[in-house]
């Protein structure tokens, strides 16, 4: 399986602060946003990451992340050129993912919680879609999706005036291949976007879609604004302050998981400049009885 981080779109909400950075670029207390999505898809178990930015933002997206090898996983990029919807990023993938099954996340949701990573690599056997319900407090701001009282999906609608459920659609969603095809079947819906929740409808009408409900315990936020974006980054701060560990931080997940070796992670130790991040990298590193020079 493979995976896809969407970071095009405009950030037109976040706007200025998105004048010249893309929204997924941003701080979220003490690394940029991406970084977040990246290890939710390392702990899916996922190698191989296609980046979907705008054509302006791709160097910026490239100097943030590289080609991976240092983490143990590839990136590849590619560019939607005219931000017309979720779905319609992933035409713009490249040709080795158009026949894979995929795992997708947006890149301005954060997701963190207990036993997250390991309940999200045995997720999905590869067939039909798999998304995720969580409670929210504004599910008008989302997709929505109701249940009925056996778990089946009874109805998904984008962005309800009347919302029938509080249970909002996280942006992080497993498809089998194919989605591929799905999507150039969709119509633009009102506003003009293609949506991930005509896709999901598809595969609903196919007896094919499966919803999740994220635990309580766990969390899921998204920063697409910048009420969200300073909430998210206050959580992040509270979390590690308090734990003395790190959310979202690629090194660490790619050693812990054996994407990389004790020598490899002494090597991104040595590449990072002087700060609290190399810091807490060499703290691992000596928890795990690595000598750092
Ligand atoms: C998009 C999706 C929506 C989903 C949300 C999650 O909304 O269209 O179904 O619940 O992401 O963040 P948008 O970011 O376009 O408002």
């Amino acid at each position: 399986m493979k995976g896809v981080i969407l970071a095009g779109g405009t950030g037109s909400r976040l706007w200025p602060l998105t004048a010249v950075i893309s929204k997924q670029l941003l701080a979220v207390y003490d690394k940029p946003m991406i970084f977040y999505p990246v290890t939710t898809l390392m702990f899916a178990g996922v190698r191989e990451i296609a980046v979907v930015t705008t054509e302006a933002q791709q160097e910026s997206f490239k100097a943030t992340l590289g080609s991976g090898e240092k983490w143990g996983i590839k990136f590849e990029y590619c560019v939607q050129s005219e931000p017309k919807g979720i779905p319609d990023a992933l035409k713009s993938l490249p040709i080795s993912f158009k026949n894979e099954p995929i795992v997708m996340i947006l890149g301005d949701n954060l997701l963190y919680g207990m036993g997250l990573g390991s309940s999200l690599a045995g997720a999905f056997n590869g067939t039909g879609a798999l998304a995720f319900g969580y409670p929210v407090a504004n599910p008008s701001e989302y997709g929505v999706v109701e249940l009925d009282q056996k778990g089946n999906v009874k109805s998904i609608t984008e962005k309800p005036v009347s919302p029938k459920s509080n249970l909002a659609i996280p942006g992080f969603y497993f498809f089998d291949k194919s989605v591929h095809s799905k999507v150039l079947e969709l119509v633009p819906s009102l506003r003009g976007e293609l949506e991930i929740t005509d896709i999901l409808k598809m595969y609903k009408s196919q007896s094919a879609l499966r919803i999740s409900v994220l635990e309580r315990g766990t969390a899921w936020l998204d920063t697409g604004t910048v009420e969200s974006l300073i909430q998210a980054g206050e959580f992040v701060k509270v979390i590690e302050d308090r734990q003395g560990l790190k959310i979202g931080c690629p090194e660490e997940v790619a050693f812990r998981e054996g994407y990389i070796t004790g020598n490899e992670f002494l090597k991104c130790i040595n590449n990072a400049p002087t700060s609290s991040y190399r810091d807490y990298l060499i703290s691992v590193a000596v928890e795990f009885g690595l000598s750092v020079i």
